[in-house]
């Protein structure tokens, strides 16, 4: 399956999301290709930080820009269990070549921000690429939520009503354990001893199976 993590926003999670999904199905046993489609290269500075912390990844990172990632995507993808997209946060042909080979677009909003307002822009992006990838499926969801509180409800409310995408119940907090994973190149669901917030790991781990194994 190749899974697209996208937004025309920035700093909404893309990435975050990405490398823990990786993560999370390199433990599962799958065979994981990550592609790195931000210029900012991220996820590819988080995986040479996990190389060179622990020794291996566990799973494939490669550079993709512009027109590549349709066509080598697509050209690499049957070679995978599983393909992840990590694409900047911009309308930019990566991200339309991701949306043209994806089978599923994951989206996330950041809670207590304007760019649910623009969820519109991307759902628009989503429509045209059903114009040639018409099994293309689109998901939101919540991330960096509170851990409690009306925000979020408000959150989901708008994100309902945005035709081109389903918004799927599995938000994840705002949580330390998230950034302190990433800063020590892994994903929540390796953190271990004090350092593990299970209720991190829950929110990945349930995501991961509502992509994984109950949306199919
Ligand atoms: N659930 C979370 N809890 C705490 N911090 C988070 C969470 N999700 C993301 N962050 C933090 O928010 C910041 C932005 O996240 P990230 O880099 O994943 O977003 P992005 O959408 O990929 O951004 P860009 O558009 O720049 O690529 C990072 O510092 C990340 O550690
Ligand atoms: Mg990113």
């Amino acid at each position: 399956m190749i899974l697209t993590v996208g937004n025309t926003k920035g700093g909404v999670g893309k990435t975050t999301l990405a490398v823990n999904l990786a993560v999370e199905r390199f433990l599962a046993g799958k065979d994981v290709l990550l592609i790195d489609a931000d210029n900012q290269r991220t996820s590819s500075a988080f995986s040479a930080l996990r190389e060179s912390l622990h020794g291996q990844t566990g799973y494939t990172c490669i550079e993709l820009s512009g027109s590549a990632v349709h066509q080598q995507g697509r050209n690499l993808a049957p070679k995978y269990d599983e393909v992840i997209i990590d694409v900047g946060g911009r309308d930019t042909s990566a991200l339309r070549g991701a949306l043209a080979i994806s089978d599923i677009a994951l989206v996330p909003f950041a809670v207590g921000t304007f760019d649910i307002w623009a969820a519109e822009d991307i759902g628009r992006l989503i429509e045209e690429a059903r114009g040639f990838n018409p099994t293309l499926r689109a998901f939101s969801v919540l991330n960096m939520a509170d851990p409690a509180g009306g925000d979020n409800a408000d959150a989901a409310g708008l994100l309902t009503e945005t035709s081109a995408l389903v918004y799927l119940r599995a938000s994840l907090v705002r949580r330390k354990a998230m950034r302190n994973a990433a800063a020590a190149g892994l994903g929540v669901l390796e953190m271990t001893g004090s350092s593990r917030d299970s209720k991190a790991c829950g929110e990945v781990g349930y995501l991961a199976e509502l992509l994984y194994n109950k949306l199919n």
